[in-house]
């Protein structure tokens, strides 16, 4: 009778021999001369060993801190090194505070910072085993970006982007790769927020997926699964109720300070709606109202015009010293006066 061996019949008595057979003539010889022998080689042994991270903004900078906290060896990209050093600063003043509150040793700390390396270099984050991009929010940027690393890492290294509102499968089609590409949405400030949104593609392959999701683990974070569909699950519902506090202002249905109040101490929100606009950036804000209307053509994303005015106007939100509050005393926020 044959038996059928990963599509190689064999006869009972002699199976060895063909297996024998199998092995030299068709896997030794794939994995030797076929173009993508990394791929398989590298497929079998993945576990994230070594994390890249484009961007060390506020996001960057949080996300490529926790992977180190983590113990992940982590290379973080940024245009300048103007850029780069102010990110890093921002770690070790992040770190520090866990030093002052007991929370890690002086020791780990140091060990934590000598596994972060900045970089203005893209070449070098081609030895890591996932890259996650959390450049600016726009779709020519990323790809252009993707695009570049795509031709620079091994066809087993994962990516994954952090973009809170674009479609992920659009930035994956700048790659060879979309099925190993996710979207992994991390949350401000990255350090503290719990959640990482897990988002997958209908080209994700099912075992990347997974990987993503024990990593997010792995992070100390919680993850949930989410479809590539516009703004995942929490901006489909935090960005139409943060417009809405835009619009109760504008309708003057309450003063800066009310709203802000209302749904701290009627709600149990840590920040009220407009002060969390400031801390997200009314920027970032204006940009993911705007992509998620196209999708969605409701109202319910459309920007307000108090807010198309402000990020004009340069105010953007806490970075900036000026959203709905002004900061110029960072203690004493107050309220502006429109
Ligand atoms: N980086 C690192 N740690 C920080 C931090 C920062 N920027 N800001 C605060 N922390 C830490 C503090 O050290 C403190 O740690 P501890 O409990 O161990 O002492 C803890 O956070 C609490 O800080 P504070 O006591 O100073 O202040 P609060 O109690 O007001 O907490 C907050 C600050 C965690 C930011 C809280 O106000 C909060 O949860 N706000 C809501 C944040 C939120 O909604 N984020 C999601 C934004 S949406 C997003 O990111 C998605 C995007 O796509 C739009």
């Amino acid at each position: 009778m044959l038996r059928p061996y990963l599509g190689v019949h064999c006869e009972p008595g002699n199976c060895g021999d063909s297996l024998v057979h199998f092995a030299f003539r068709v896997v030794f010889p794939a994995c030797c001369f076929s173009t993508d022998w990394r791929h398989f080689s590298t497929r079998n042994r993945m576990a994230i060993q070594k994390v890249g991270v484009v961007g060390c903004g506020l996001m960057g900078s949080g996300i490529a801190q926790v992977c180190a906290q983590t113990g992940f060896p982590t290379v973080v990209r940024e245009v300048s090194a103007e850029i780069v050093e102010k990110g890093l600063k921002n770690i070790e003043k992040n770190l520090a505070r866990l030093v002052e509150k007991g929370t890690i040793s002086e020791a780990q700390k140091g060990e934590i910072r000598g596994r972060l390396k900045g970089t203005t270099a893209v070449e070098d984050l081609k030895d890591c085993d996932l890259i996650v991009e959390a450049i600016i929010e726009q779709l020519p940027a990323k790809r252009e970006l993707f695009s570049a690393l795509d031709g620079l890492c091994p066809a087993a290294t994962i990516f994954a982007s952090n973009t809170s509102s674009l479609t992920i499968t659009e930035i994956a089609t700048a790659t060879k790769r979309p099925q190993r590409f996710v979207g992994l949405h991390f949350f401000s400030p990255v350090p503290v927020m719990k959640l990482v949104e897990v988002v997958r593609t209908i080209a994700t392959d099912p075992a990347v997926y997974e990987e993503m999701v024990a990593f997010g683990t792995k992070l100390g974070k919680t993850p949930v699964r989410a479809h590539d569909s516009t703004g995942f699950i929490v901006n489909r519902l935090l960005v139409p109720y943060l417009l809405d506090a835009i619009r109760a202002l504008e309708e003057g249905v309450g003063s800066i300070e009310d709203i802000d109040q209302s749904m701290k101490l009627g709600c149990g929100h840590p920040m009220g709606p407009l002060t969390l606009l400031d801390f997200v950036g009314l920027d970032t804000t204006y940009y993911i109202a705007n992509i998620m209307f196209d999708e969605f053509r409701e109202r319910r994303f459309a920007a307000p015009p108090l807010l198309k005015r402000m990020v004009l106007a340069g105010w953007k939100g806490r970075k900036t010293g000026r959203g709905f509050y002004d900061y110029s005393d960072p203690q004493k926020p107050k309220a502006m006066k429109f």
